[in-house]
């Protein structure tokens, strides 16, 4: 049976030398220019690095300046870990029918549970040095009144559905599996708070490669020793491309010695960062950063209407159904042809949308010019911009106040001045909103 492995009690840095000479030994070729950090300590407000620090506990940075298209270090398909290449990848395939859930990550957590209690796992220097990082920096270890920080943002609903799907998938389909195989599995060492923490690794640290083919179904989540050192900003310089017999993290651009040598986890806003790897970017340096309202939103203020009401309004919510997402960004609003559906059907006059319904929904293709930058906006029928700017300023009237809040939760000062920067960033994008809206309120 398997047990807990005697954690060594190695300091951080011998935990780094060892997981470093197993690369060395395993083939992934280390560029010399490059170099693996371990922060030592941080400024006053626990965000900013010293300088010559990478940003968070552990990262990449360039001793000398490296051209854009130069491999950093690869790694062989062998070394990733996925139900595969386990020690238990048999169990895991003959079982494979039994372990299929929503989330499509219960073989992976389950090969993680195995490997990070098996004290020979052929990964044991890579979850002795990378597991325990960070994990509990999630939104999803916080406190009822620490996620309550997150109101307005939409993390906190985000998180109670992940934590309401973390429980239903252990107790249906990884508790009877577990049980089921004692010989290499024990409950009271692989527990629901262990296979919680293994989420929280495989939310911050997994990759997930790209399918041959976009009709194809996303791929599961692989860990990639290595490449997960490195931390991300939406402004990279790396990143990760996929070969067939190995991965290989490659520079994007030039780097100069002395910089930190980033990936992207992908195009991700804010909140996305925060909710799932528990860090965000200054809104001015996230290029994708984003803010979204819904159509419940927009229905609701619909109905509150003083201008106009809005003929057979009822009708026209239910057949615009309650689904859809709005997503502001940088630029205006992304989801234009949703916003234009929504908006179109809303106003139309009532024998109009009588021919729409008869139609199913069918409208002939008048609206190329609809334009929703916010460059355009002001140029939008009026009903619509007076509707869109009651939406904005219900949505910014969420925001928790971040001031006057819990004392514990300020002592944390990183998750603290993350929420902020998530605020911040959702705050601007719905301000620009209002205002290139342009109409006085
Ligand atoms: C894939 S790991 C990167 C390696 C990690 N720094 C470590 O020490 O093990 C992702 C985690 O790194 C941290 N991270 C990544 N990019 C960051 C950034 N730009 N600022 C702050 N923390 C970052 C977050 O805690 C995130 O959950």
């Amino acid at each position: 049976m398997a047990s807990c492995p005697k954690k060594q009690r190695m300091s951080a840095d011998s935990c780094l030398e060892t997981f470093i000479s197993w690369c060395e030994t395993n083939g992934f070729n280390l560029n010399r220019k490059v170099s693996v950090k371990a922060a030592a300590a941080r400024s006053e407000d626990g965000v900013t690095p010293w300088s010559e620090n990478v940003v968070a506990e552990l990262g990449m940075m360039a001793i000398e300046d490296l051209d854009k298209g130069e491999e950093l270090f690869r790694i062989p398909r062998k070394l990733l870990i996925h139900p595969k290449t386990s020690h238990i990848s048999k169990t895991i395939e003959i079982n494979k029918d039994k372990l299929k859930g929503e989330s499509g990550w219960v073989p992976l957590l389950i090969t993680l549970m195995f490997e990070y209690t098996f004290s020979e796992s052929s990964w044991r220097s890579y979850l002795d040095l990378c597991v325990d990082h960070h994990v509990y920096n999630l939104p999803m270890f916080w406190s009822f009144e620490q996620l309550g920080q997150l109101k307005g943002t939409g993390i906190n609903e985000e998180v109670n559905r992940d934590l309401e799907n973390i429980a239903t998938e252990f107790n249906t389909i990884v508790l009877p599996f577990l049980k089921e195989h004692s010989t290499m599995f024990n409950t009271d060492v692989h527990t629901f708070e262990l296979y919680k923490k293994m989420v929280a690794f495989v939310m911050s640290y997994s990759f997930t490669e790209p399918p041959d083919d976009v009709d194809r179904p996303p791929t599961p989540p692989m860990m990639v020793p290595m490449a997960d050192i490195l931390n991300h900003v939406s402004k990279h310089n790396a990143c990760l491309e996929f070969d067939q017999d190995c991965l290989r993290m490659v520079t994007t651009c030039k780097i100069n010695a002395g910089e930190e040598v980033y990936n992207t986890y992908g195009e991700l806003s804010n909140s996305q960062l925060l909710h799932m790897y528990g860090f965000a970017e200054k809104p001015s340096d996230n290029v994708f950063d984003v803010v979204e309202f819904t159509s419940d939103d927009l229905f609701d203020q619909a109905k509150l209407m003083k201008e106009v009401k809005i003929e057979l309004l009822d009708e026209k919510m239910l057949l615009l159904g309650k689904e859809e997402t709005f997503v502001v960004g940088n630029e205006g609003i992304l989801t234009e042809d949703e916003i234009n559906l929504n908006l179109k059907v809303l106003f139309m006059p009532a024998d109009e949308f009588k021919n729409y319904k008869r139609n199913n929904g069918w409208m002939s293709d008048d609206d190329e010019d609809i334009n929703f930058d916010f460059d355009h906006l002001k140029q939008l029928p009026n009903l619509w911009k007076i509707l869109l700017a009651s939406v904005a300023k219900e949505c910014l009237a969420r925001y928790h106040n971040i001031q006057n809040e819990d004392a514990e939760f300020q002592n944390n000062k990183i998750c603290c001045v993350y929420v902020g920067y998530v605020k911040e960033g959702q705050i601007k994008l719905l301000q620009s909103l209002l205002n290139s809206l342009n109409i006085g309120i």
